[in-house]
């Protein structure tokens, strides 16, 4: 079986990257049907385009509600009859007017370990907190989303990320986004696996 996967984003698009990879390379059993971002301009859209992946810029409009918005995305996403929804930097708090469509589908990535540092600039705060003494490492992972709480919901997987007296937060960054690229496709075959092993 072949899983239909969604991701959306609003920027670079690495992590996007590594699922069209394992995609391309039958890593991962599974073909990205569609990309959605929030920002026109995220390089994530080019990722998708040269992979010859549907991209598609999904504006919220100024008339509309963030749930008028959050229910044209579910309707827009419904269309791709998608089996999970992958949020791959996806920078945008998802209501239940979309989450109520697609209970245990979504699947989100956060480059710190379960609570702690939600919401973004998580890798700039876990920096500066290991430069405080207040941490001795960090790290990613990879959680179900079934409700607004921020970088939080059923962990699937987690990886510790180490943080070295000689790191900068570039270097922290790229170690972190190393891992993450990692996780995040071994976290999705081992449930598109166990989808399989579960629909016999
Ligand atoms: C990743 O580090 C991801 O974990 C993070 O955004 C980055 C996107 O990078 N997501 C969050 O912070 C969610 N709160 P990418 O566009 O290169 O994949």
């Amino acid at each position: 079986m072949t899983a239909r996967l969604v991701v959306l984003i609003s920027g670079n698009g690495s992590n996007l990257q590594a699922i069209l990879d394992a995609c391309a390379s039958g890593e991962l059993p599974a073909s990205v049907v569609c990309v959605i971002s929030n920002k026109a301009d995220a390089y994530g859209l080019v990722r998708a385009k040269n992979a010859g992946v549907e991209a598609v810029h999904f504006a919220k409009l100024s008339t509309e509600t963030r749930q008028e918005y959050d229910q044209r995305l579910a309707d827009y996403v419904t269309t791709k009859q998608p089996d999970y929804i992958i949020l791959a930097g996806w920078m945008r708090i998802l209501s239940s007017s979309f989450l109520s469509s697609f209970p245990n589908k979504v699947i989100n990535l956060h480059p710190a370990l379960p609570d702690t540092f939600p919401g973004t600039h998580a890798i700039e705060r876990a920096f500066e907190a290991y430069q405080r003494g207040e941490i001795d490492h960090t790290g990613v992972m990879v959680h179900l989303v079934p409700d607004e709480g921020v970088d939080n919901g059923p962990v699937l997987a987690t990886e510790i990320v180490s943080i070295d007296k000689e790191d900068t937060l570039e270097t922290l960054e790229a170690r972190v986004h190393q891992t993450e690229h990692v996780l995040l496709v071994n976290t999705l075959k081992k449930i598109l696996e166990e989808k399989v092993t579960r629909s016999y």
